[in-house]
């Protein structure tokens, strides 16, 4: 048995080094170690390809190897230079007296004047931005001067000492019930048992619904290579999510009405799947997602997104923070608002700005959670540092007790009324707005705005040198891609004006119209460039070096 093992293994040995005796020796030392090369390198491009697609990973590859030729680099980074100088060639040289070192006498309430000076130079903001003031009327008077002041009431409080300021603690339980009351808590369908927490903005409160539903889900199926699912309308702070909690995201391309594209997402869960994500309203376009059924009977459970994640049994968040405080109050005011809330089955955890339409003071969010059970998985408890036990709710340890106050007081003096009249001016205000560029010609709105956010583009201008125009005239829109286009958000601060603003528009169109081509200073060929730009790494780092350059 034994000698029958040796005598057929020496013959493979010859029958082997006979073969192998027609190749030269260095052909016998290179093959094995580039099918080795080839063994590693082949499982990491085919994932480039199932992550990038395969245009974007031959792209890279060749970029990346362009590079590596003498004078590319540098030729590349000099124009890389000259895009972020452009980009931000208003700030830097205002920079060159800011101070860098403290004052070797302190100015005591001299510092008031040097705010007030600072503040003047400001840019006049007043009806002339979309969305970042939501407030009406100046900072000085009315709602504006009760939140400062409820403010700087509590501006040394910290919800992280709940044994102090027990008051703080009870606003913020406030601020959530209420807020919560809003979005389905108090229905029966919601299941009773919605919590959940203040955060300082909408990123916050993504990050820590990502991060929460990644854990459940974990507990729950065990998934340890996360993956979620999110529609290209979606705010780019799932982005950040998905990087910093190492999370891999699939971003799918929106259907013909700029909604989510249910089918395409349902195409895309898998085993690791642990959230899809729908918007009320997204950012871009100002249109509510498919939260519930909005089409025919028959196709209902495609194109249902909380039907999807009951089957599926994986998390599902709404991206309420620009519609929780306008779609409950336009709902009730009688607009057709399809279902957005917790009243929607499958609907596992929401995001919803107070510093928005809330009219709270900036860094107000809320988070809320279908049950405990996942909420509890937003939580950090430490057991052993020798600073003690510690827990905290959020990402931030010590936290603002002012803001929380100003929200509070947001709230309690609107109330429900409050609330109601100013969501029926400013969804007036989008009518009057949308009617009016509807009727521009050479404009096109983008899909079917639902809310207040209105967003448009060109067939036949370049509508970012419309934009250049309407910066020239003070505005500060939002420029958008895919397709190109700018958007306004309505708020209170811009009831007075659509009609300065349809004005200042048409007269915009008409100036690009006779004369085409880039204005000097503008944005436009930046903007156009880059969206048409197949190399997104590219683009990657010249937002990256324009970051660095300027915080
Ligand atoms: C729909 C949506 N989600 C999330 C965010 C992020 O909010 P924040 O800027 O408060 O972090 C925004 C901001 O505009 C938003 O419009």
């Amino acid at each position: 048995m034994e000698s029958s093992l040796f005598s057929s293994l020496y013959r493979f040995r010859t029958a082997a080094n006979s073969f192998l005796s027609q190749y030269e020796p260095l052909t016998l030392l290179v093959a094995p170690i580039l099918s080795l090369l080839v063994a590693l390198t082949v499982p990491s491009f085919l994932g480039l390809v199932h992550e990038n697609g395969l245009k974007a990973t031959l792209l890279g590859f060749i970029m990346g190897s362009v590079k590596l030729l003498p004078g590319v680099k540098k030729y590349i980074d000099a124009e890389k230079q000259k895009v972020v100088d452009k980009l931000q060639s208003s700030g830097k040289s205002k920079r060159n007296d800011w101070r860098t070192e403290l004052p070797k006498a302190g100015l005591g309430v001299g510092t008031i004047d040097k705010l007030k000076d600072a503040k003047m130079n400001d840019v006049v903001w007043q009806g002339k931005c979309s969305g970042t003031v939501y407030i009406g009327g100046s900072e000085s008077e009315g709602h504006f001067s009760l939140i400062n002041e409820a403010c700087s009431m509590f501006a040394h409080t910290n919800p992280l000492h709940l044994d102090v300021f027990q008051s703080i603690v009870r606003f913020e339980a406030e601020v959530v019930a209420m807020t919560a009351a809003l979005l389905g808590s108090k229905e029966k369908s919601s299941g009773g048992q919605i919590c959940g927490n203040m955060t300082s903005g909408g990123t916050e409160s993504i990050l820590l619904a990502v991060k929460s539903s990644r854990d459940y889900m974990k507990a729950k199926k065990g998934i340890t290579r996360p993956e979620m699912i999110i529609p290209e309308s979606a705010h780019s702070a799932y982005d950040k999510a998905a990087q910093y909690f190492n999370i891999k995201l699939w971003r799918v391309p929106v259907n013909n009405e700029f909604q989510a594209d249910v089918k395409a997402i349902k195409r895309l869960i898998n085993r690791s799947t642990i959230l899809i994500v729908g918007s009320a309203p997204g950012f871009p376009h100002g249109i509510v997602d498919p939260i519930e059924a909005c089409g025919s009977l028959t196709d209902f459970l495609a194109r249902e997104l909380g039907e999807l994640v009951v089957s599926y049994g994986i998390c599902f968040h709404v991206d309420l923070c620009l519609g929780g405080f306008v779609l409950p109050f336009a709902r009730k005011l009688g607009y057709p608002i399809p279902p957005f809330d917790f009243s929607v089955g499958g609907v596992t955890s929401i995001s919803v700005d107070v510093h928005k339409y809330g009219l709270a003071p900036k860094g107000t969010s809320v988070v809320l959670y279908r049950n405990h059970d996942i909420r509890k998985h937003q939580f950090v408890a430490v057991t052993e540092w020798s600073g003690g036990l510690y827990v905290s709710p959020t990402i931030a340890g010590s936290r603002p007790g002012g803001l929380i106050a100003g929200a509070w007081a947001s709230m309690m003096s609107l109330g429900m009324e409050g609330y109601l009249e100013n969501t029926r001016e400013i969804m007036e205000a989008s009518k009057k707005l949308q009617k009016e560029v509807k009727e521009i010609p050479e404009l096109f709105i983008v899909g079917r705005p639902d809310m207040t956010i209105v967003a448009f583009g060109s067939h036949v201008l370049d509508i970012f040198e419309v934009n250049d125009i309407m910066s020239s005239k003070g505005w500060h829109l939002n420029a958008l891609q895919r397709p190109n286009s700018i958007h306004i958000c309505v708020t209170l601060q811009h009831v007075a004006v659509v009609g300065e603003f349809v004005k200042d528009l048409r007269d915009s169109v008409q100036i690009v119209k006779r004369n085409p081509g880039p204005v000097s200073g503008g944005l436009a060929p930046i903007y156009g460039a880059a969206g048409k730009m197949p190399d997104r790494v590219m683009v990657r780092e010249l937002l990256v070096d324009f970051m660095d350059s300027s915080c």
